[in-house]
């Protein structure tokens, strides 16, 4: 990256820490994005329905693709297909741990609602509970595997794989000689190779193998969840850990123009063909790679 950008991107982050920091502190209370949030609140008519259009999406998109929609015979095929994929048996949840997705603050409420004596689901498993927490759904027998994947609320976190990235980068920055080296360095490793924070949602999540009741959308998690919790039969009075998503998106839509700009076109391109999953299964308003992915058939 040359000196310049390095230099805005190095503001841009300052401030987003900054700006997180005053939102810790509750300086959010004058905030105008959430002023808006307040104004116009998200009704739980409108979640279910932007739900529903998700799940047809990602329908649609399992549907035409080859994805592995079957649990396969073997546990070490299972535990490696799986391996993403954590379940709280006291909460009767099963998610999707993928960073950068926002799904770290969901962990955070599961642990503070898993310490709670007090908060207990309706129990649909005919069997014991386990002393685990908070685990991986693959350390598990294949028929309790089954009944998790029926009977659990299972939550799935999606954010635009550009973004993704970009976070990734960012972590470690100073050790990365610039973004488009980064990026061609996850191209030429390929799919199989890809790091956690590079591979794709759908390879790590595999939404065409478990149907996910609630697909949520990075920027949008705060007003989300709280229906989501709701839905669940979890207490109202439940204390939303603070997600800064919705504040630092216009932080990364920046970000995004100004690092998706060092790239050449046959990176964007290839970029966009490592995603074309996600951003065939998911809909990410404004993506840039969206807009490269010429034929959406070819899954
Ligand atoms: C459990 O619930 C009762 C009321 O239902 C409340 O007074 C008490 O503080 C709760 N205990 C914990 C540990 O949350
Ligand atoms: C699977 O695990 C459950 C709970 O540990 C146990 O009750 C059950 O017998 C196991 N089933 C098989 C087929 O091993
Ligand atoms: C993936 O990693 C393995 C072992 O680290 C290596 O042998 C293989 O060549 C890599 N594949 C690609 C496409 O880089």
């Amino acid at each position: 990256m040359r000196f310049l950008p390095r230099l805005l991107l190095a503001a841009a982050l300052a401030t987003t820490t900054l700006l997180g920091c005053w939102l810790l502190l509750g300086g959010h209370r004058d905030d105008p994005t959430s002023r808006a949030e307040e104004a116009a609140p998200l009704t739980l008519d409108t979640f279910l329905h932007v739900q529903q259009l998700r799940k047809k999406r990602l329908r649609a998109f399992c549907s035409h693709s080859a994805k592995v929609a079957t649990l396969p015979e073997s546990h070490e095929e299972q535990a490696h297909m799986l391996s993403s994929v954590r379940v709280s048996t006291k909460l009767d949840f099963l998610y999707c741990q993928v960073p950068a997705t926002g799904m770290e603050g969901w962990q955070r409420l599961l642990e503070k609602l898993e310490e709670k004596e007090n908060v207990t689901v309706p129990m649909p498993l005919p069997y014991p509970r386990q002393h685990a927490l908070q685990t991986q759904l693959s350390k598990f027998n294949q028929t309790m595997i089954e009944a998790m994947m029926g009977s659990y609320t299972k939550v799935l976190f999606v954010r635009d794989p550009f973004q993704r990235l970009i976070s990734a980068y960012m972590q470690g920055m100073g050790s990365r000689p610039s973004f488009s080296s980064f990026v061609q360095d996850i191209l030429d490793r390929g799919q199989h190779n890809a790091s956690l924070e590079s591979k794709p949602l759908v390879s790590l999540c595999r939404p065409c193998l478990i149907q996910y009741d609630y697909v949520m959308m990075f920027g949008f998690l705060r007003q989300e969840l709280s229906h989501l919790l709701h839905r669940a039969g979890l207490p109202k009075d439940i204390h939303l850990p603070e997600f800064t998503d919705t504040q630092v998106q216009w932080t990364y839509k920046w970000l995004s123009e100004q690092l998706f700009s060092e790239l050449s076109l046959k990176q964007k391109k290839q970029l966009s063909r490592f995603y074309r999953w996600d951003l065939s299964a998911f809909q990410f308003s404004n993506s840039l790679l969206s807009d490269l992915l010429s034929t959406p058939e070819t899954w």
